[in-house]
């Protein structure tokens, strides 16, 4: 299920398949279904998304490793554990060995993202230009902070959208994210805040391919 080569005919659906994810997804189809405020919603849905954080047993220990092939470096590992076909949400977890940092990268899309094992120290930029110019961004620090298991944090894109995370445990991290798109297969971008660069970054799924490209 956490392994690539286990999906290459059916990537999509609940690639790990049990009661806890199940019940996440549910909810957040419900929510979907009555609340048309992202914000509101994001809101609504912090009473399940800690319902899993704080439950056991439910992550196979391969989507909990790191990953030696990582298009984003470091052994880090992004598994998908749901995907709808439509490319509305995914859940994924997110493996930070000790000593990694991700990308600064951006995310686009509403959701809830937050910590499973080990801590990770957040760095979130603020965009100080108007965007206008797809291959610059002038990027300033916002917010720093530290976060352990069970704490999380919501996301609605732009604010708060480009940030990079480094594990500070003596584990890998583990972070678990609930967005609104199909996230590993999107194109996002990858910031170099110190020269300004931006370049499109498809980060990809340690266990399930990207549909073709159009
Ligand atoms: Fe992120």
């Amino acid at each position: 299920m956490c392994d690539l080569h286990a999906h290459d005919h059916e990537p999509f659906g609940f690639l790990v398949d049990t009661p806890e994810i199940r019940a996440l997804v549910a909810e957040t189809e419900r929510l979907r279904g009555e609340i048309a405020d992202d914000a509101a919603r994001v809101e609504a849905l912090r009473p399940a998304f800690a319902r899993l954080l704080a439950a056991e047993g439910w992550l196979p220990e391969e989507c909990a490793r790191p990953y030696d092939a990582s298009r984003m470096g470091g052994g880090i590992g992004q598994y998908a554990l749901y995907r709808a076909a439509d490319g509305s949400l995914t859940l994924f977890s997110l493996v930070v060995p000790v000593g990694s940092a991700t990308p600064v990268h951006d995310h686009l899309a509403w959701g809830l993202v937050g910590i499973y094992r080990g801590r990770q120290d957040e760095t979130v930029y603020r965009r100080l230009d108007d965007g206008s110019d797809p291959t610059r961004a002038r990027l300033e620090v916002s917010k720093r902070q530290q976060l352990g298991p069970g704490e999380f944090y919501t996301l609605l894109p732009p604010a708060d959208d480009i940030h990079y995370v480094t594990t500070i445990s003596t584990t890998p991290s583990v972070s678990i994210h609930l967005l609104a798109n199909d996230t590993a297969c999107v194109w996002r971008h990858k910031f170099e805040p110190a020269s300004g660069v931006v370049t499109p970054f498809r980060s990809g799924y340690a266990n399930a391919p990207c549909p073709p490209e159009a």
